[in-house]
């Protein structure tokens, strides 16, 4: 499984890039407001973001119809070469997603929650589907049920002829990624490898709660002190 970070924040890119694990980044909207950004500045900001990793970089289109997705879509895509354009799943995204798809360009498409929606995604061309575990989970679904079941389901067939677009920075696949999206806990995280999501876009603060474990940090320390141990020997 890759790890994307789930941020517009370029601090917390630009950290976990240094750790040498990121493989994306995925924003959309809300996270773009949580920053404080204005529209007049998300272009410049999404440039920032892909000089920081060279792997897909999503950018949602807020357009709701068909030709203002893919005209949003267009000029998303002519941001940088790594960026992927997120759409909500609906009858003017697939619809738009296909038009990209056929132009080379790479679609995310996003708020899945059902089987049929990932699928009929996966046929419109998109490169990447992003099912939500949290948000399903809030409302009483099995968030990680479904993304099990998305996975199965998309593995029952070949994708070779769905016309998909190829990013810059990803990895050569004839089947559409998955991933797992709106990752809460550490849990989650578990339960997303466990399934087989190729990919986990994952907060900032998750991402570093997966590295934290009580018996790493205990033997660390009894490390360091029986160093100082034999160093005074
Ligand atoms: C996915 O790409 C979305 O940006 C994200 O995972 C949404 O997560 P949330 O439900 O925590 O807002």
């Amino acid at each position: 499984m890759k790890f994307f970070v789930d941020t517009a924040d370029l601090a917390e890119i630009e950290e976990a890039a240094s750790w040498g694990v990121l493989a994306g980044v995925t924003t959309n909207p809300s996270l773009y407001a949580k920053i404080g950004g204005r529209v007049a500045d998300f272009p410049a900001h999404i440039q920032r973001i892909c000089k920081v990793t060279k792997g897909p970089v999503s950018a949602e289109a807020i357009s709701t119809c068909r030709d203002d997705i893919i005209r949003e879509g267009r000029q998303l895509a002519a941001l940088a070469p790594n960026v992927v354009v997120k759409i909500p799943v609906s009858t003017a995204g697939l619809a738009a997603c296909r038009v990209l798809a056929d132009e080379c360009i790479s679609v995310n498409m996003t708020l899945i929650f059902s089987v049929p929606q990932a699928v009929m995604a996966a046929r419109a061309g998109a490169r990447f589907l992003s099912p939500f575990v949290g948000r399903f989970d809030d409302i009483g679904g099995d968030g990680i049920g479904e993304l099990q079941a998305i996975i199965d389901a998309l593995t029952n067939y070949d994708w070779r002829d769905a016309g998909i677009a190829e990013p810059v920075g990803g990895s050569l696949q004839q089947a559409p990624e998955i991933i797992a999206a709106s990752i809460r806990t550490v849990q989650h995280v578990s339960a997303a490898a466990l399934v087989g999501a190729d990919i986990a876009t994952v907060p900032f603060n998750v991402l570093r709660k997966c590295l934290e474990h009580p018996l790493t940090s205990k033997g660390m320390e009894a490390f360091v002190r029986d160093w100082e141990k034999v160093s005074q020997a």
